[in-house]
């Protein structure tokens, strides 16, 4: 059994425990940016200080001899916010390579430049900018080759208006928290504050986390910005820009705009993962339960799960959108299931271990995805929710909004003819039943915040939230619904 002090914060121990997930095909020259594949000392993950956090929690006391057991130990790796940025991301080791050589050419020959990263949810945009910098930087600061970079990131939701970005960016690079928003910083003021030699800096890094928050009408801010991140300005600090965004509007509208006015970022896009790299991800943290020492003896198990059950939940979550925080929640929901079932049992569940501890079955997979996928309330939908949702499928992979749905909807021949003339209203009435009962899901909590482009529910990216075979299932021999989705 695993020694809890392995885990424990304030006894951090010399440990691999996610050595198996440490397989980048290629590796930046630089041994700047190699730490995080050659973890020497590891630290504690993140992860294994949520289980510790669960072990030492402060209200039970009595408690805190007791070890957390395997099922704890497992839900810890999936839980939502309890991420591992010390060791490089598996299968996104291109992406890595991109932007670590962005940083690194950038910030190493002193110039000013910008990288847009676009992807849908959960591919790992904002995780592979943590591991990045986690391995580049010391607290804020990166130091390569005698370059000195001071790294600020920010998540625009968080601001109360685009405009206050600048004053933002200000206040971090001087780190000072006290500035008053009576004077707060303008862009003038930043470019100002950039040609200031007292800064002694010669680069700052600044990531735009959730972007598409900064788009105003005239898209001013966001230009400006990316103004002074171009190879030919010449402040004197340096800025190197990396915005990051999952609205593909940013994509189509703003960066051939950006161009049109002779600025270039350069481009990095974040596919949805794949069954096999969703596969690949779960089995390493899977993994990083078997203690170091039995690791080389058991290179083929997988603990907590059946082989066929993770086979299932990674098929299932591919097939919705290739977010990875959806595998995990299935994979937690999955363990919590098993691990309800063995304390019913009078099991004492603290005793077991990776090696005896009851699996997750397909059952207890099929189980959750019945009830979070909503195959269920598939099968309670009327006709036309169904349309609407088939017509929704023809357009997967694509970040589509509630008006250009409707507007597809309504140009379908067949549609018209047996199922008549559906009103605007009445179209989005069919939405919001469909959101309500998570078949469908309606446009990203930061669009909600973009004064802008999102204030109603067309312009909200919509996406199916059920797994297309569920949908062919449900449909079963209506054939305009068939011929939709062209089967
Ligand atoms: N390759 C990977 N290996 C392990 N965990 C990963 C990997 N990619 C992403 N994750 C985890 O999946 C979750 C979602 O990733 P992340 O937050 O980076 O997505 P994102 O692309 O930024 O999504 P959004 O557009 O919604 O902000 C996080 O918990 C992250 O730690
Ligand atoms: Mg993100």
């Amino acid at each position: 059994m695993r020694d809890i002090s392995n885990i424990a914060p304030s006894t951090p121990k010399k440990q691999k425990l996610h050595s198996t997930l440490i397989t980048p095909t290629k590796q930046i020259t630089s041994g700047l940016l190699s730490p995080a594949s050659t973890p020497t000392k590891t630290s504690i993950t993140d992860s294994n200080k949520g289980v510790a956090r669960l072990f030492t929690a402060p209200s039970t006391p009595t408690k805190s001899t007791s070890k957390p057991s395997i099922y704890t130990q497992a839900k810890a790796l999936f839980q939502r916010g309890s991420a591992d940025y010390t060791s490089p991301l598996v299968s996104r080791e291109v992406e890595a390579l991109c932007l670590n050589r962005f940083l690194l050419d950038n910030i190493t020959n002193h110039t000013s430049n910008s990288l847009y990263i676009s992807g849908p949810p959960g591919t790992g945009k904002t995780a592979q900018i943590n591991v990045s910098f986690k391995a580049l930087s010391s607290g804020q600061n990166i130091k390569i080759n005698g370059a000195t970079a001071k790294v600020i990131q920010i998540n625009c939701m968080t601001l109360n208006a685009p405009e206050h970005i600048f004053h933002e960016i200000y206040s971090q690079v001087v780190g000072t928290l006290s500035i008053s928003y009576r004077k707060r910083k303008t862009f003038d003021d930043l470019v100002q504050l950039l040609n200031n030699k007292e800064l002694e800096l010669n680069s700052v890094v600044v990531v735009l986390d959730e972007m598409d928050c900064l788009i105003t009408r005239d898209q001013q801010i966001l230009f400006e910005l990316f103004r002074i991140a171009t190879p030919t300005s010449d402040t004197n600090t340096k800025l190197v820009l990396i915005g990051i965004s999952n609205a593909l509007d940013l994509t189509d509208k703003f960066l051939p705009r950006l161009k049109r006015n002779g600025l270039n970022p350069q481009a990095l896009q974040f596919l949805p993962y794949t069954f096999e790299q969703i596969k690949a991800v779960i089995i390493g943290k899977l993994r990083s339960l078997i203690p170091d020492e039995d690791k080389e003896n058991c290179a083929d198990d997988i603990p907590i799960f059946h082989p066929s059950a993770i086979q299932l939940c990674c098929k299932k979550s591919a097939s919705i959108t290739g977010d990875l925080r959806k595998a995990f929640d299935m994979v937690y929901k999955s363990i919590e299931v098993v691990e309800e079932n063995t304390k019913k049992k009078n099991k004492d569940i603290s005793s077991l271990t990776w090696l005896d501890c009851p699996k997750v079955l397909i059952p207890h997979v099929a189980k959750i995805c019945s009830s979070s996928f909503g195959q269920k309330s598939l099968s309670s939908l009327n006709l036309l929710q169904k349309a609407v949702l088939c017509c929704l499928f023809t357009h997967q992979g694509q970040d589509i909004n509630v008006n250009t749905l409707y507007d597809f909807y309504i140009k379908q021949p067949d549609i018209e003819k047996l199922l008549g003339n559906l009103k605007k209203g009445e179209f989005l009435e069919i939405i919001s039943a469909l959101e309500s009962t998570s078949v469908v899901t309606l446009g990203e909590k930061k669009l909600l915040k973009c004064n802008v482009f999102n204030v109603d529910i067309g312009n909200k990216i919509i996406r199916p939230n059920v797994p297309f075979d569920d949908v062919i299932k449900s449909i079963g021999d209506v054939g305009i619904l068939k011929r939709i989705v062209g089967k």
